[in-house]
């Protein structure tokens, strides 16, 4: 009788520990399925003129809605939410009648997965800085992306090994005591363990080899990756947002970098050009008067008397320098611009919706030519037509690429 408690008591361990573990990997897997990048841009595009995460605007401030209501009620709600009321449910009215019956528009198109990625973005917010700031947004670059295991699943996958493991010891113990035998401790079990792994010289060799191999590949991507300046975004002296001019507002990328047409640099254009706008747009969103001042102090107008000051000698705007090849190597936009057609975004990523411009290519040799080796040449464009009559012919085919034309040779990138 003893023994059968003793047993009872000690499966009844085992079966809390497994609870915890299963509820704990629940929990982490409703925190997981959303991508706050995805839902960040369609709250703003279809939430952000009625709902703020920190505040109340015309509807609740939706931080901390998910620790409010379950994930799916926030879906029916998100999707319809003049149905759910109509189906009676409690919470839904109350929200209702407490927002004077302003009702929100239903979002009948948002997928699961939209919701689910907007509910994420309420959960992490703007990081890490958040817009709300006075100063220019120094918003870091954007991690590269992850290789190989994150640390935060070995972790996990440690955890549960470790548990697992107690929970086998666990089992052992209750046999043992069923049979009537002493049971051990995790921990004699374990330095036994040990032991016998400590003499298995196989075991030692594989674990080596194993160690090895990742530190090898970790000091590899470290040197491959020196010089690389990818997802570089330093903040600059005027807090500019291409999301905003040539995202928002549409601005088109040569109004301001007419030079990617004609040449080999694209231009950062002048204040002067800016004033074309600015000279009537007195104040941003955001900054309100402080970064279009920054322009005014430039080309010296005054916005008191709303005019230029005679006589003003211009201080340029110092905006640091993003993409910058070594000087061994030579690259035109027209070529790629005009020549070949290519859209900015092919080599600068979305532009239009950077608040602070980064570097989005590798921007590395072997970037130049995978490019060179898979993009065809724009034959329709009319420039050198007897030149690519002769490769069609040469290589019996229609696809013209760049490397045909001699773009895989040295000379032609390096001076
Ligand atoms: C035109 C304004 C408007 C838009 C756009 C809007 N909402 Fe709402 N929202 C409201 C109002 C107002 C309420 C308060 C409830 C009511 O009056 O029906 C609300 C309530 C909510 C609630 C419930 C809050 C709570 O405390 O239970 C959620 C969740 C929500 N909105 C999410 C969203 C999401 C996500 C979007 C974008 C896809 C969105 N809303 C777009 C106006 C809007
Ligand atoms: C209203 C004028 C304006 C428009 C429109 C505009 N830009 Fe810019 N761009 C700037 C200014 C000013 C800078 C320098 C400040 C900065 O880097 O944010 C800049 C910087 C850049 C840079 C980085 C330059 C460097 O230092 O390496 C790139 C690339 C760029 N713009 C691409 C684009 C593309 C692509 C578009 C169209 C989608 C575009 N820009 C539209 C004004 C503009
Ligand atoms: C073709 C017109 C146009 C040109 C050229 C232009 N802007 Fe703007 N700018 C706008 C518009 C439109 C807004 C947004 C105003 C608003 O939403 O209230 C804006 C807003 C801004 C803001 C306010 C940001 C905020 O959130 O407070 C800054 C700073 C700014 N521009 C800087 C510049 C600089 C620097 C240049 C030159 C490199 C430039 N702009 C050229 C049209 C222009
Ligand atoms: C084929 C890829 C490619 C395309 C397409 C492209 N760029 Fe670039 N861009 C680059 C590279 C590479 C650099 C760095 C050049 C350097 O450092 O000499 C650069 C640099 C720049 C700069 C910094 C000034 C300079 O010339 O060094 C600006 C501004 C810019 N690009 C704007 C644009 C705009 C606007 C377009 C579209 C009209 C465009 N780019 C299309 C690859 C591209
Ligand atoms: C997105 C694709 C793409 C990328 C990235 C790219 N190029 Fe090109 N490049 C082209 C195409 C397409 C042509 C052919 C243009 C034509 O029709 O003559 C070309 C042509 C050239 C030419 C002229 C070749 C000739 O025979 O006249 C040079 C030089 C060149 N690229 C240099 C570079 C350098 C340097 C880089 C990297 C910094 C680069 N390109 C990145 C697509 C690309
Ligand atoms: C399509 C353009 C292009 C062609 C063709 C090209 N290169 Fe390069 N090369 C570049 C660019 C761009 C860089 C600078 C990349 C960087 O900074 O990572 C570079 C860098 C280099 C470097 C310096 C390496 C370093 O890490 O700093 C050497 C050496 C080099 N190239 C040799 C060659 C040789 C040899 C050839 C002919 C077989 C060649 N390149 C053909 C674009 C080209």
């Amino acid at each position: 009788m003893k023994i059968m408690k003793k047993c009872v008591s000690r499966l009844r361990m085992v079966w809390v520990v497994l609870c915890v573990m299963l509820s704990s990997l629940m929990v982490s897997a409703q925190d997981l399925p959303g991508d706050p990048a995805n839902g960040r841009k369609l709250f703003n595009a279809q939430c952000a003129a009625c709902h703020k995460l920190d505040r109340r605007l015309v509807g609740p401030a939706m931080a901390g809605i998910t620790e409010r209501r379950s994930q799916e009620w926030l879906i029916r709600w998100i999707r319809n939410n003049a149905e759910l009321r109509a189906s009676g449910d409690k919470d839904a009215i109350a929200v209702y009648e407490e927002y004077n019956r302003s009702a929100m528009p239903a979002f009948p198109l948002l997928s699961d997965q939209d919701i689910l990625d907007i509910l994420a973005y309420t959960i992490v917010g703007d990081q890490p800085a958040s817009p709300a700031g006075d100063g220019p947004v120094t918003t870091q670059a954007p991690a590269k992306p992850e290789r190989g295991l994150n640390v935060w699943v070995l972790a996990g996958l440690s955890l549960f090994l470790l548990i697992l493991l107690m929970i086998l010891v666990k089992v052992k113990n209750t046999l043992k005591v069923i049979k009537g035998e002493e049971p051990t401790s995790v921990l004699e079990d374990f330095s036994k363990g040990v032991q016998v792994a400590v003499k298995n010289q196989k075991l030692i060799v594989l674990l080596t080899v194993v160690v090895s191999v990742f530190l090898l590949k970790e000091l590899y991507w470290g040197l491959m990756s020196i010089g690389v300046e990818q997802g570089y975004m330093p903040e600059q002296p005027i807090a500019f947002s291409h999301k905003i001019h040539a995202g928002e507002n549409g601005i088109d990328c040569k109004y301001c970098h007419y030079g990617a047409e004609k040449g080999k640099h694209s231009n950062i254009p002048s204040a002067a050009l800016c004033m074309n706008c600015h000279k009537y747009i007195q104040e941003g969103p955001k900054y309100g008067t402080a970064e279009i001042d920054k322009i005014y102090a430039a080309v010296g107008f005054d916005r008191e008397t709303q005019s230029y000051i005679e006589g003003y000698e211009e201080k340029p705007v110092k905006w640091v320098r993003v993409h910058n090849l070594p000087d061994l190597s030579y690259f035109n936009h027209a070529q790629h611009v005009n020549v070949a057609g290519l859209e900015c975004q092919t080599c600068h990523g979305p532009v239009e919706e950077m608040e602070v411009l980064y570097q989005y290519s590798e921007l590395t040799m072997g970037w130049c030519i995978n490019c060179h080796r898979e993009t065809e040449v724009n034959i329709e464009n009319g420039y050198y037509k007897d030149l690519h009559d002769k490769l069609k012919a040469k290589y019996k085919s229609d696809k013209i690429t760049a490397e045909m034309i001699g773009g895989l040779e040295c000379g032609k990138c390096h001076y």
